[in-house]
């Protein structure tokens, strides 16, 4: 692998050095807590005297800002959920008045209103730092050509990334998702050394290349920072092997601030190190709202420390993982590679099943591809899902029974439950330019 165009190229598999570390990322333990604590008690009160639902929620819960003395404390305050944000909208959960935003970003709002998410000048520059940190985190350096194929526009990929970027000192390459043929066209002429994109897309990226006959390995690349959906360990090592790339995950969440909030580290890929001096993470009961233990899989939950336009307290991301403890960065916890979110759970007769752990059984099958779409339908009056699976291209015809029976046993084994498995011709399921919807629900809901 040749060097970035300028600073040390990272020593992959060691801890990154103290030099490449800001002021907040060497911070030891007591001091982040006191930091965060001291964050946190002012946005509490930011929350409570600028937003009227935070202050309805928390005279509601009994609890005022004064009552959080400890970090312990927040555990008292009522979460907040995507639903807030929708009977609040467009501008009701922003704490300061609409001159001083300097940019909205709103979901897509396919399933009812957009939450709409807003920043002042300071909460822009906050959220470049984060994202120039994580891009450094995952080797990215100062002089790096970088390929952002996140979507521009209301999405906060696209335009979080780009400032981040900057903020670094890449040369940016503002592509955006879709039209395939010439990202790869891009990166070829533009040599970048970087490529920020979704896990899913890069695959249609690298199937690109390959349908374009350019090997995918000959390309400038060196690091891949994909986020904004789940995808496992299995995917990774697909990624890697076919770009000759490092590929790290990046957490984010628009409600929170955007990409950025967590990062995986390329010397160690052992999960992702939370921006804690911004985001103060906790790990709840889904179902009860209850802490978990510590070290337990639950739903991750973000208070923001700093944030001035619309602080989130409690905010509940439906995401599920674990908190471990931190590692280069001492006060900065990390969480594990998310499993799923609790919306993409398919609960077929009885048994919680995640499209991640369908990816993980695909990816170790030989002679299947990285493509596959779930379909949810009735048989009879029960529910039923087919997987339907592309094969590789050089998948003999013959092979594609075994490997369809392989991957219902894995999950029968793995998972409990019965599915259907279709392996189908490559190249015939849809494919992602951003983030891939694989499960289509097509019950008789009669
Ligand atoms: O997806 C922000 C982002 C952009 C993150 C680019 C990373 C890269 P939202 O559109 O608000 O924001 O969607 C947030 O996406 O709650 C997760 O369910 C999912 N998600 C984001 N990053 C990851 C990841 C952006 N690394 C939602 N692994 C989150 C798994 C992820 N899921």
């Amino acid at each position: 692998m040749t060097t970035a165009a300028s600073g040390a190229a990272p020593t992959f598999g060691e801890p990154p050095p103290a030099a490449l570390l800001d002021d907040a990322e060497t911070l030891g333990v007591d001091e982040l807590r006191a930091l965060q604590l001291a964050r946190l008690q002012e946005s509490l009160r930011r929350a409570y005297d600028h937003v009227p639902h935070y202050r309805r929620a928390f005279d509601a819960a009994g609890v005022h800002p004064d009552d959080c003395r400890e970090l312990a404390d927040l555990a008292r305050f009522p979460t907040t959920s995507k639903a807030d944000l929708r009977d609040n909208y467009p501008f009701g959960m922003f704490a300061v008045p609409q001159p001083q935003l300097r940019r909205v970003h709103a979901s897509s709002g396919t399933t009812g209103r957009p939450t709409v998410v807003g920043y002042t000048e300071r909460d822009l520059d906050t959220w470049a730092t984060v994202m120039a940190r994580s891009i450094r985190a995952a080797g990215g350096r100062p002089g790096d050509v970088l390929h952002n194929a996140y979507g521009y526009g209301l999405f906060t990929g696209g335009l979080g990334a780009h400032d981040g970027a900057q903020k670094l000192g890449c040369t940016v390459v503002p592509v955006s998702g879709g039209m395939t043929p010439r990202q790869v066209q891009l990166i070829q002429d533009f040599r970048p050394r970087v490529v920020m994109m979704t896990p899913s897309y890069v695959l249609t990226v690298i199937d690109e290349f390959e349908n374009q006959g350019i090997d995918p390995r000959s390309s400038s690349l060196e690091i891949g920072i994909f986020g904004a959906e789940p995808w496992t360990e299995q995917l990774r090592r697909e990624i890697e092997e076919r770009l000759g790339i490092h590929a790290v995950d990046i957490y984010g969440r628009s409600e929170v601030m955007g990409p950025g909030v967590a990062q995986e580290c390329v010397e160690t890929k052992d999960g992702l190190h939370i921006w804690e001096d911004h985001f103060y993470p906790e790990v709840l009961d889904p179902i009860t709202g209850e802490a978990m233990p510590e070290g337990e899989e639950g739903e991750l939950v973000f208070t923001s420390l700093t944030k001035e336009a619309m602080p989130v307290v409690r905010y509940r991301t439906r995401d599920l993982t674990r908190l471990l403890p931190g590692t280069a960065r001492p006060g900065m916890r990390r969480m594990e590679k998310i499993t799923g979110r609790t919306d993409d759970m398919i609960i077929l007769r009885g048994v919680n099943l995640f499209p991640t752990q369908i990816e993980e059984i695909v990816l170790r099958t030989p002679g299947l591809s990285p493509h596959f779409a779930l379909e949810l339908t009735t048989a009879g009056r029960m529910d039923h899902l087919v997987v339907r699976i592309e094969a590789r291209p050089d998948c003999p015809p013959t092979r594609r029974p075994a490997a369809a029976s392989e991957v219902a046993t894995g999950v029968k084994d793995t998972v409990g439950t019965s599915v259907e498995v279709l392996v189908v011709d490559p190249e015939t399921l849809p494919r992602s330019v951003g983030k891939l919807q694989r499960l289509t629900d097509n019950r008789d809901r009669g």
